[in-house]
């Protein structure tokens, strides 16, 4: 089957950047700077994108652009052992991606609510009781909240009609679209949070270090987790984006522009974050630190609350700040369900059409137990184990298969004849000991911890159901690469 190819670079520069910015980069980047108190996840931040993330991102693209295929082809191109770890990173994605559209579809329903301001003053209230309805533990599921799953079939709409559309006529379309869009709204937002009283103590609250944080291991595993997942990393993504680039195609030089385009608009979104909470925090006469107790909820409790404050333009910039919520889960959602899409093309040779819709399917139904009552814990473990033993575990092991089992100066060569940019021995030092060393250190010390004392106070059987998806995972990965074919 003859493979697509993008347009033009910008249209692959712009999708790559287009699943890199996501609901990482204004939902979880925020909560994430938040609970680790501010400027101190700054630093671990930009260390783990400048040690790891780059030289990580530039390896999967060459990955995809040298053999030509989706992230089983690629590692088995490398070593036919290895294709199960390209599963592995493709499962883990489709299962990130089941829960991550229904976060989309929270933001769908706010932006919805967001023209009357809905939520109220008991933004709290709101969210857990009337959008979520959440129950009380996690097997309580007490069927679905119908607001979310109408949303979540939506958003699964949306993603099927672009990826089934195909690479130029579908998601390089959509993110010229998008991507723009996006900018535009997130400098709408910090313009406007910039304008407020009291941003000033927010914005140097997010900005001014904490080294005494920097000793907590925990810090430098989130940073990591962050950037492997801002960055879409581990996630058989960016290796099949890549593949669908032309012969003469820029590797590093790209790799630097998505990379840091993607985390200087995490940077820039701290701004209208922290900015508002300060505003917040200057309108009830908090601590910035105080005024948001709920971490997962940042974007659906405290930002609400914060709209409900402003001024003026409050419903403007509410609508403003879920749209953009929306757009920047959406370029990421495709760019998810294409890697799966991509795989199953190449693997099963079977038409883009047909893949997508068994993607689409399965994945939907996959969302289902997300959109219940008990939807929120679910998402909480599942989100909790996927992105240390899914994204950070098969990172370690892509770089273990391009370093160590495979002539990984036979890459660099790859990428130095096409790139404007030129990789030197830097790139390799990092991929084959510093990347590996330090996320065999991170993932020793979570499993030590998680051991110790289990996550988020859940009770033991919720999280081994948790982990036993991603087991799960790791069995279907070993069967879809059984008897594999070899890139054709
Ligand atoms: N990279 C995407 C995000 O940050 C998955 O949301």
């Amino acid at each position: 089957m003859q493979r697509e190819f993008w347009a033009t670079r910008v249209g692959f520069v712009l999708a790559a950047i287009g699943s890199a910015i996501g609901l990482g980069n204004i939902w979880r980047f925020g909560y994430l700077v938040y609970k680790n108190g501010g400027g101190a996840f700054l630093i671990p931040y930009f260390v783990a994108l400048f040690v790891a993330g780059i030289s990580l991102l530039i390896l999967e693209f060459a990955l995809g652009h040298k053999f030509r295929g989706s992230a089983p082809q690629a590692l088995r191109a490398i070593n036919k052992k290895f294709e199960w770890v390209g599963w592995w990173a493709v499962i883990g994605g489709l299962i990130i991606t089941t829960y991550y559209c229904v976060i989309i579809a929270w933001a769908l329903v706010y932006f919805t609510k967001a023209f009357t301001l809905a939520w109220g003053a008991e933004t709290k209230a709101y969210y857990f009781g009337q959008i979520l309805q959440l129950s009380d533990s996690p097997w309580d599921f007490g069927g679905f909240a119908v607001g979310v799953l109408i949303a979540t079939a939506i958003v699964w709409a949306i993603n099927w009609l672009i990826d089934f559309r195909g690479v130029r006529k579908g998601i390089e379309i959509a993110n010229m679209i998008l991507m723009p869009l996006l900018w535009i709204l997130a400098i709408i937002l910090v313009i406007r949070a910039l304008t407020l009283p009291g941003a000033i103590e927010g914005i140097e609250w997010y900005l001014k270090p904490d080294f005494s944080k920097l000793a907590d291991y925990n810090i430098w595993l989130s940073a990591f987790g962050q950037i492997f997942f801002t960055l879409s990393l581990g996630m058989g993504i960016m290796i099949a984006y890549a593949s669908y680039l032309p012969e003469k195609s820029d590797l590093a030089n790209n790799a630097f522009i998505v990379a840091l385009a993607n985390c200087a608009f995490s940077f820039l979104v701290g701004f209208a974050v922290f900015g508002t909470l300060g505003y917040m925090a200057y309108t009830t006469g908090s601590e910035i630190g105080d005024v948001v107790t709920q971490s997962i909820g940042l974007a659906f409790v405290v930002f609400p609350q914060a709209l409900n404050l402003l001024p003026a333009l409050k419903v403007f910039t509410a609508v403003v700040f879920f749209l953009a919520l929306v757009v920047a889960g959406l370029s990421s959602s495709i760019s998810l369900v294409e890697a799966v899409v991509s795989a199953m093309m190449d693997r099963f040779g079977i038409e883009r059409r047909e893949a997508v819709n068994i993607v689409v399917g399965i994945g939907f139904l996959g969302s289902l137990p997300y959109t219940t009552k008990a939807g929120l814990y679910w998402l909480d473990i599942v989100d909790h184990f996927v992105n240390y033993y899914g994204l950070v575990l098969v990172g370690l092991l892509e770089v273990i298969a391009a370093a160590w089992f495979f002539n990984l100066g036979d890459i660099r060569s790859h990428i130095n004849a096409v790139s404007e940019i030129k990789v030197s021995s830097w790139w390799d030092f990092s991929v084959k000991f510093a990347v590996p060393a330090i996320l065999l250190i991170l993932l020793a010390f979570d499993v030590y911890y998680n051991l110790k004392e289990p996550y988020g106070g859940y009770s033991i059987d919720a999280l081994i159901a948790g982990f036993g998806i991603i087991l799960a995972g790791m069995v279907v990965s070993a069967l879809l690469s059984w008897r594999g074919k070899d890139v054709s």
